[in-house]
């Protein structure tokens, strides 16, 4: 018996000793695991997070992640506690932006059936309200065609698909024009203009502070005005003496009949015109305070001087040529009174600088158009 005992006691002394190697050995190999430190290796130096490399382990997508190198997406996704497996390729397609809720908001958009294309374009400058705007309604099916414009913007959405519905213009016409405000009544909430330069854009959407003032306004050299109190900024001075005095060249003489006006000028001219042709005409011809392109001190208006009208004198047929040469676009165009907000005005000169009204001009757009294409940043 007490024989026994012993042998008993004797063996379990035995094997201890090989349980405990054994269990070193597994928690070694669970801890290494040769079978996936090929994968941590090569995806630690793809640059890959410690957290997605590991759970990509866990979800077994370790190697397609090594196809692809390095991807932010993929590597948000990883290890976003929204991961979904289903949309493994997709998120791949998707470009990283820096955004609340990136890949919850991919997931749901995926949902609703939005493809990778069509998430990259509303990813380009969608705030929060717009996706959570998106997510709230059926599915936008051309939201690509309006947003393939570098200057759609996802927040005016409903507009352009309204707009759309009941115009009859092409995506990139509905684009530009909702984005310039024309799917609303004029000076319906307009913006304030706040950055002052030769590009600004003035129009019945965008107004002027009323007590905004050009700073160097310069009077025009009286042999070339109506009057001796014509003023615009320097630079504009500059070039319309420059093109005055190249048009006499041809015979040709022109005269600032009309240029910088102040706010009081402008309410005074407006009032004249309701009081004298009457409201369709003053809204027609003249801005109200405060939108009026003559407040920004970068516009002529030009007559000859026997002050005929113009568009039949030899002195705008000069212009139609030469005025973007000298920085000069003409401002409101014939046939374009439902993009400008104006009548057609021969007379009306609006200063950009020579290299941006070359590419007006260039462009065939109004200046609201091409301003809110390219310009709007
Ligand atoms: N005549 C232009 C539109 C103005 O009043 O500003
Ligand atoms: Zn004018």
């Amino acid at each position: 018996m007490g024989n026994n005992v012993n042998k008993i006691k004797k063996k379990r002394k035995i094997k201890w000793p090989g349980i405990i190697f054994i269990v070193i050995l597994i928690g070694i190999i669970i801890l290494i695991n040769p079978l996936t430190l090929v994968s941590r290796i090569k995806l630690n130096n793809l640059k890959y997070s410690k957290e997605s490399i590991k759970n990509s382990i866990e979800y077994n997508v370790d190697k397609d992640l090594i196809k692809l190198g390095y991807n932010k997406t993929l590597d948000e996704a990883l290890k976003d506690k929204k991961y979904n497996k289903d949309n493994f390729k997709e998120y791949s397609k998707i470009k990283y932006v820096k955004q609340d809720n990136f890949i919850d908001n991919i997931n749901k958009l995926l949902k609703k059936k939005y493809s990778t294309d069509d998430i990259n374009l509303i990813n380009k400058t969608a705030t929060k309200e717009d996706i959570e705007n998106l997510l709230s309604k059926d599915i936008v099916l051309d939201i690509d065609k309006y947003l393939e414009y570098d200057y759609a913007k996802v927040s005016n959405i409903d507009r352009y698909v309204s707009y759309k519905e009941e115009n009859d213009y092409s995506y990139e016409e509905v684009v530009t024009f909702v984005n310039i405000g024309l799917d609303k009544d004029f000076y319906d909430e307009p913006i304030t203009v706040d950055k002052f330069d030769e590009t600004m854009l003035v129009n019945k959407y965008r107004e002027l502070p009323e007590d905004y003032e050009p700073e160097d306004l310069t009077t025009i050299d009286a042999a070339y005005a109506s009057d001796n109190n014509q003023k615009a900024t320097k630079v504009v001075v500059d070039a319309f003496m420059e093109m005055a005095k190249d048009a006499e060249q041809q015979n040709l003489h022109m005269i600032a009949n009309s240029s910088y006006r102040s706010y009081q000028e402008q309410k005074e001219i407006y009032d004249l015109y309701e009081r004298q042709y009457g409201g369709q005409y003053a809204r027609d011809y003249a801005a109200l305070p405060g939108f009026s392109e003559h407040q920004t001190g970068y516009v002529i208006d030009i007559a000859n001087k026997d002050h005929e009208i113009f568009d039949g004198t030899g002195e705008f047929q000069w212009l139609k040529k030469n005025a973007y040469k000298y920085g000069f676009i003409l401002r409101y165009p014939m046939d374009k009174e439902d993009i400008t907000g104006y009548a057609y005005e021969s007379w009306h000169y609006r200063y950009v600088g020579k290299e941006l009204a070359k590419k007006v001009v260039d462009s065939g757009l109004t200046y609201d158009e091409y301003y809110m294409r390219y310009l709007d940043k």
